[in-house]
């Protein structure tokens, strides 16, 4: 499927051609004034990410099936973002403006049973709301957080969260269905109203949705192609830790690489150095254990590969 809109698109167009990405911007926050300018400047005159604005006006357009071009693309910074001020957004205008209108709507100053009930079970399905976002807010965000910082917590995974999605929708369907099927309000006038509510209840229910699934299709993949990355370098970084690096030879140490390599015998490195043969036997071996080499012919090239002797110097004795 090929992608609609583009950084080089005007930002008006990409309005005009669907309203909803309105909320994007909002939610993004980025300003209107924007005259004439694209997408890609409205985006880089407010520090925002255009590939992800994009990501996210295209899956509104589009739907979930053009989503996987983004998933390598996209910042996961700049997502995470998003999503917080959409549970702001829910939290604090969209779920108590839907309660708002339902009060109005089912007249709750009459004794009705049902009205009650009603109220009740919204408010259970915003402390559901509550209860995930909460979740998201605490631990999902926070530990993706550490991952964008190169740091990995092995006891948790951005897979385990998908399944926290699962009957989200469920309590929402069910109100809407006691709202359609039972409540009969006591007076005429208040059709209107009612109408009207579910009628916000249905869009309420579209944009929770949405919004799971665009976590569930962008923000996952996303996450867990960084959880990978990390993996990689934590391994990486494993892997070197695990090469003991070659100890440094003492410069007495070197003095006797110096002589093994010139052919000199223990007793005449001895009496060149004044030492004791004992002593000279001590530091072959330190020099072979921190060099890992025990040879004549592997000390040659080190010492010539490290400048400790030349290569004039090796000649003249094995000529
Ligand atoms: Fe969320
Ligand atoms: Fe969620």
């Amino acid at each position: 499927m090929p992608i609609l809109y583009h950084t080089t698109d005007k930002m008006y167009d990409v309005i005009q051609d669907d309203n909803r990405i309105l909320q994007i911007m909002s939610r993004m926050g980025l300003p209107l004034g924007f005259g004439e300018k694209t997408v890609q400047e409205v985006c880089a005159s407010n520090k925002v990410d255009p590939v992800t604005f994009l990501a996210l006006a295209n899956y509104t357009k589009q739907g979930k099936d053009i989503v996987g071009y983004y998933i390598d693309k996209v910042s996961v910074e700049a997502l995470m973002d998003y999503l917080i001020r959409c549970h702001h957004y829910f939290h604090n205008f969209l779920l108590p403006y839907v309660r708002r209108l339902l009060i109005e709507a089912i007249n709750c100053s009459e004794t009705n049973k049902v009205a009650f009930l009603i109220i009740k079970f919204y408010d259970e399905y915003t402390d559901a709301v509550k209860h995930h976002t909460k979740l998201e807010n605490t631990k999902v965000f926070p530990y993706v957080g550490q991952l964008l910082n190169g740091q990995h917590n092995p006891l948790f995974r951005i897979s385990d969260f998908t399944k926290s999605h699962e009957g989200m929708d469920q309590k929402l369907t069910e109100l809407r269905n006691i709202v359609i099927k039972y409540y009969t309000s006591p007076e005429p006038t208040h059709q209107e109203h009612i109408y009207s509510v579910l009628e916000q209840i249905f869009r309420l229910g579209d944009t929770m949705k949405a919004h799971c699934e665009l976590e569930d299709v962008l923000f996952v993949p996303a996450v867990q192609l960084l959880e990978k990355k990390i993996a990689v370098i934590d391994n990486n970084a494993s892997v070197k830790k695990k090469v003991p690096e070659a100890e440094e030879l003492s410069d007495r140490e070197k003095e006797l690489v110096c002589c093994i390599v010139q052919g000199l015998t223990n007793k005449e490195i001895a009496g060149k150095l004044y030492i004791s043969v004992n002593t000279v036997i001590t530091h072959r071996k330190n020099i072979c254990r921190k060099l890992n080499i025990h040879s004549t012919a592997g000390l040659t090239i080190y010492a010539i590969v490290n400048r400790i002797v030349s290569l004039d110097d090796i000649r003249q004795n094995y000529i």
